[in-house]
C-alpha cells in the first residue's frame, strides 16, 4: 500500500509532518529519502510539532543525530554526511531504535542493508519550485494504519 500526498508550500509540509507526528508511537521507525532540499527537515520539524517538541530545529547534518524531548523522545537523524555505518553503532544507534521515542532518518537510501527492521517510508519527490510529492509506504500493519490515517 502507497500514499501519495502533494504539498505546495513549506507550511503545508510542515502541517503534513505534524499531522504524521500525531499519529506516530514509541519505537516508530520514519525513513526518509529525498535529494538535496527536498524537504526532509521542514518535514522534520512537522512531526517534532506532532509529538509536542517546542524546541526550534535544526538540521543535524554536522552532528549526525539531535535528540528532542516532546510527549515522548523525538531522535533526528540525518545520514548524508555519514560514510560508514559503524559511526552509527558508536553513537548508540541500535538502543535509540528500540528505546521509546520516534526515530527519523534523513538519507536513510544511503545505508539500504542497515534498516532491515519494520519502518515507515516516506520518498519525498520535489517537482517543481515549492511542489513537492510525498509517497508513503510500509512494510507491516502499524505502520499501514497510521498511512491510512494520514491526509484524511
Ligand atoms: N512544498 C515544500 N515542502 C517543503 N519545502 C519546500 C516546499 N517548497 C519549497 N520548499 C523549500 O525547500 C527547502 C527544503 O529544505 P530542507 O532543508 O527541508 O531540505 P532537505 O531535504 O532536508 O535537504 P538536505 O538534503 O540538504 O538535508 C526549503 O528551502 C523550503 O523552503
Ligand atoms: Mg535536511
Amino acid at each position: 500500500m502507497e500514499k501519495i500526498i502533494i504539498t505546495y508550500s513549506e507550511e503545508e509540509t510542515e502541517v503534513l509532518g505534524k499531522e504524521l507526528g500525531e499519529l506516530l508511537f514509541p519505537g516508530a521507525i520514519v525513513l526518509v529519502n529525498g535529494g538535496l532540499g527536498a524537504g526532509k527537515t521542514v518535514f522534520a520539524r512537522g512531526v517534532a510539532r506532532g509529538l509536542h517538541v517546542s524546541a526550534p530545529i535544526t538540521s543535524p547534518t554536522f552532528t549526525l543525530l539531535h535528540v528532542y524531548q516532546g510527549n515522548i523522545p523525538f531522535y533526528h537523524f540525518d545520514l548524508y554526511r555519514l560514510d560508514n555505518v559503524e559511526e552509527l553503532y558508536e553513537i548508540g544507534v541500535e538502543e535509540y531504535m528500540t528505546g521509546d521515542g520516534v526515530c527519523f532518518f534523513e538519507w536513510a537510501e544511503k545505508f539500504p542493508d542497515f534498516f532491515e527492521e519494520e519502518s515507515l517510508q516516506v520518498t519525498i519527490t520535489s517537482e517543481g519550485p515549492t511542489k513537492r510529492r510525498f509517497t508513503f509506504s510500509a512494510n507491516s500493519e502499524n505502520y499501514l494504519k497510521v498511512i491510512r490515517a494520514l491526509g484524511r
